[in-house]
């Protein structure tokens, strides 16, 4: 067999490997502190599983989906848009429904680049964004996330050569993995940037419902006109404790949506009908959960930020989403201390540079994970 030259391009997915690792380290018995990747231990609220009982029951479910998703499914994503940012979107135009964001996300390189395109990526990042403009055959152009401008990218810093080459640009705020969130301010900025240079700014929001201490988290469509400039993504998963169900949406500039949906229909045939309509309920039902999860992720956050400051790990203190994101010890590279601190503790962690070069000498905890396991964790760690 001879693999496609792109194949070489790609690393294995980020949690492909450390499930590996972390399965090996099992068989062999060890009582592994698992806080890699983002999956909510928390139940799915149980109104939204009590519609998915009764969406099975209904033959209705079983037949190939409307492609760009059942119009019930698209219109509770603009209610839901609507109730949460106040902002207005067409069912019929300015919704997908996506078999989660991270299938959207790639697909949509897919749609904007040709061979040998630029795409504004930040980097330390969730890697879809990397890897699928390699896959569709374009450029990464990385825009660093340093701590000292608050995780966000310097868009003063990016050529006007490059910027004017480029085809979209991503940003994701709350951030995955720096905990980072943006303000007005810098969505604007973005958005003016992006028109400027005909770009489109690609906005992943996948975890704006974990926040604290009343913080409401920004979709970028709330800033006047990105709509013209720019598309969201949302997914169900971190929101509802429910990242198996596989569903999100795309929403915004009815042009993307529409070039989207070209590489969807043709590659994919929807999200499970019963999921679009538990979906339904998620989004339309009541959100009195997130409450109490907020309350259970910000009690957590204090447990590892508070443990990990007496243990003398510099950090800051995310306002919004269940990441952490310490520096390493002196001495140490990311992989280095990632992988020490599995061995000598059980406790899994993700080395930053997992994310890009920025995020060397850094590494995420994710606080899915009950308390107990988090408290033991930190004693392991502040023990190495
Ligand atoms: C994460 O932990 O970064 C995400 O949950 C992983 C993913 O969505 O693949």
């Amino acid at each position: 067999m001879k693999k496609a030259k792109r194949i070489a391009k790609v690393p294995p997915y980020l949690f492909v490997q450390i499930d590996k690792q972390r399965e090996a380290m099992k068989a062999r018995g060890v009582d592994i502190i698992n806080l890699g990747i983002g999956d909510p231990d928390l139940p799915t609220p149980d109104h939204i599983t009590q519609a998915l009982h009764q969406a099975i029951d209904n033959p209705r479910s079983f037949g190939y989906p409307p492609y760009e998703g059942t119009f019930a499914f698209r219109e509770a994503v603009a209610f839901w848009y609507h109730k949460r940012f106040l902002i207005d979107l067409d069912p019929n135009s300015e919704v997908m429904a996506l078999i989660g964001s991270k299938e959207g996300i790639a697909h949509l390189f897919f749609a904007l680049l040709d061979p040998g395109d630029i795409a504004l990526i930040p980097d330390p990042a969730y890697p879809v964004y990397k890897t699928a403009t390699l896959l569709a055959g374009g450029r990464p152009h990385l825009l660093p996330l340093l701590e000292k401008n608050g995780f966000l990218p310097d868009l003063k810093k990016i050529p006007a050569s490059i910027a004017r080459k480029a085809k979209l640009m991503f940003i994701n705020y709350p951030n995955n993995p720096t905990g980072a969130t943006a303000d007005a301010d810098f969505l604007e900025e973005a958005v003016a940037f992006c028109r400027k240079y005909d770009i489109l700014l690609c906005s992943d929001l996948a975890y704006s419902e974990i926040a604290f201490e009343g913080y409401k988290p920004l979709s970028v469509l709330e800033i006047p006109g990105a709509k013209e400039v720019a598309v969201e993504f949302h997914s169900l998963s971190k929101t509802y404790n429910c990242t198996g169900f596989r569903l999100g949406m795309a929403v915004g500039n009815s042009a993307a949506i529409n070039a989207l949906s070209i590489i969807k229909t043709n590659v994919d045939s929807g999200a499970y009908m019963a999921l679009q309509m538990a979906g339904v309920e998620a989004l339309t039902g009541s959100q009195s959960h997130l409450k109490e999860t907020n309350g259970i992720y910000e009690r957590r956050r204090n447990i590892v930020v508070e443990g990990l400051k007496k243990a003398g790990f510099q950090l800051q203190v995310p306002k919004a989403g269940f990441y952490i994101w310490p520096k390493v010890p002196k001495g140490y590279t990311s992989a280095k201390f990632v992988s020490e601190l599995l061995e000598k503790t059980g406790v899994l962690v993700v080395p930053g540079s997992g994310y890009g070069k920025y995020g060397e000498g850094y590494f995420r905890i994710s606080i899915t994970s009950p308390d107990e396991r988090l408290r033991e964790a930190v004693k392991r760690v502040a023990a190495l």
